[in-house]
């Protein structure tokens, strides 16, 4: 997964040098980067079947493959962040999660997001821990919603749930220290387990954003749910956080929608 990574990575920053020159033309960077998107996208999918032949695969520009091993899926984003890569701003991943089944049904196994521009690998596999470039990564102490930094996705032109998110950012703004938008949700979930924000949620989200994630959180220590705390967060809606917070982030969400006096 990491030498997929790796691998991927190469050309993204190739390309990411050249959508910088990009800005300025009339046609502007859009089919480049789709044709980025691509291209990465087809290397750790060649890399992955090298390794792991017969793996089923679920992609954001491909879809669904399904494989001759039923008990293992990879779910990959090739370019999460791409808004931010048209762009040329430099906060963009390569999200790589494993999937097994077993007969408690699927769950997440191992995830890697890389961010190629920063040189920030993070890894992690169940059982094993999560690791940023082999440094041991553990989510953050606070405790308190007034001193945590929470991150989020924004539902932007065409995206469903606009109202429902204002009602919830009106709430969560009102009690913590900080709100951010970085337009990787792959990195959110990396950067929780780094300590680095307290909690992450989103709606709309799809499973090749936050697969790796999932891991990296859970293996920091930290908690993974959909909105309503259960396990259905590839249905589209997730909240990430470090042990303390993960009640009342949960409890701050569902007051949002709860009819007001
Ligand atoms: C997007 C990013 C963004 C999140 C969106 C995703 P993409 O993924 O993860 O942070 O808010 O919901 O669609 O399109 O850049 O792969």
């Amino acid at each position: 997964m990491i030498a997929a990574a790796r691998k991927a990575a190469r050309t993204l920053q190739r390309d990411f040098g050249e959508v910088e020159n990009l800005q300025v033309s009339i046609k502007g960077p859009g089919d480049f980067v789709s044709a980025a998107d691509l291209r990465a996208e087809a290397i750790i999918r060649e890399e992955l079947e090298k390794a792991r032949p017969g793996y089923g695969f679920l992609m954001e520009e491909s879809g669904e493959t399904a494989g001759s091993d039923k008990t293992h899926r990879w779910i990959v984003d090739p370019l999460d962040g791409t808004t931010n890569f048209l762009h040329s701003i430099p906060m963009f991943a390569i999200s790589i999660g494993l999937e097994r089944t077993t007969a408690t049904g699927p769950q997440m196994v191992a995830g890697v997001v890389y961010n190629p521009i920063t040189d920030e690998m993070f890894v992690a596999e169940k059982g094993n821990g999560a690791f940023l470039n082999s440094r041991r990564l553990r989510v953050s102490a606070r405790r308190d919603l007034s001193q945590a930094v929470v991150v989020t996705g924004i539902p932007h032109m065409g995206r469903p749930g606009q109202e429902p998110f204002l009602r919830e950012l009106a709430t969560v703004m009102d009690e913590v220290a900080g709100v951010r938008r970085s337009g990787s949700a792959a990195l959110d979930m990396a950067y929780v387990a780094a300590g680095r924000y307290d909690a992450y949620w989103e709606s709309g989200i799809k499973p090749w954003d936050i697969a790796a994630g999932v891991v990296l959180v859970r293996e920091a220590g930290g908690f993974v749910s959909d909105m309503n705390g259960g396990e259905d967060f590839f249905k589209g809606s997730v909240i990430a956080t470090n042990d303390p917070l993960q009640k009342p982030m949960g409890a701050l969400l569902k007051k949002a929608h709860q009819p007001r006096a």
